[in-house]
């Protein structure tokens, strides 16, 4: 009598063991899985960017000391940024909106920890402070085609 009870206790205690294991790994697998993508900007659809605010991408004030940011990636440039800098003032708050028209690219503020991915149907959404005046190069850090490499732009912060 007493051996069986503590068998089916046992029994009880090892599948809630599994239960939970099972658990933990399901879980800590979805966590890892969207971690590298920072999609918390929505989506879009990359085939009518005309029709979003990304028509017109490039720099709108939003507050006194904030500014938003709308960057198209496609191959192979930065728009803005490639053409023509990406122009924001020091002492503000800027939020980048970053989607892709074609395929997967980066976008990297070289030199700073300001780095996400450029997916076609997903927006990335990125908060910086900029303190002082400065000139950044934006890189594309994701193969995206033959002109990869050529694949760059500029971002001032002026005083
Ligand atoms: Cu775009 Cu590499």
């Amino acid at each position: 009598m007493e051996i069986h009870r503590y068998e089916k206790i046992w029994t009880v205690v090892a599948l809630l063991l599994i239960v939970a294991f099972i658990g933990t790994v399901t879980y800590g697998a979805v966590g890892a899985g969207v971690k590298m993508v920072d999609d918390s900007g929505g989506t879009v659809d990359p085939g009518s960017l005309g029709d979003t605010e990304f028509a017109d991408p490039g720099v709108t004030q939003v507050g006194e000391d904030s500014y938003e940011v709308h960057v198209v990636a496609r191959q192979f440039l930065f728009q803005p940024g490639t053409s023509e800098p990406i122009r924001v003032p020091a002492n503000s708050e800027v939020t980048f909106y970053i989607t892709s028209a074609d395929v997967i690219h980066g976008f990297e503020l070289a030199g700073t920890n300001v780095n996400t991915m450029a997916i076609p149907g997903q927006v990335a959404k990125v908060t910086v402070r900029f303190d002082e005046p400065a000139e950044y190069g934006i890189v594309c850090h994701e193969y995206c085609g033959g002109g990869h490499h050529t694949m760059a732009g500029q971002l001032v912060v002026v005083p």
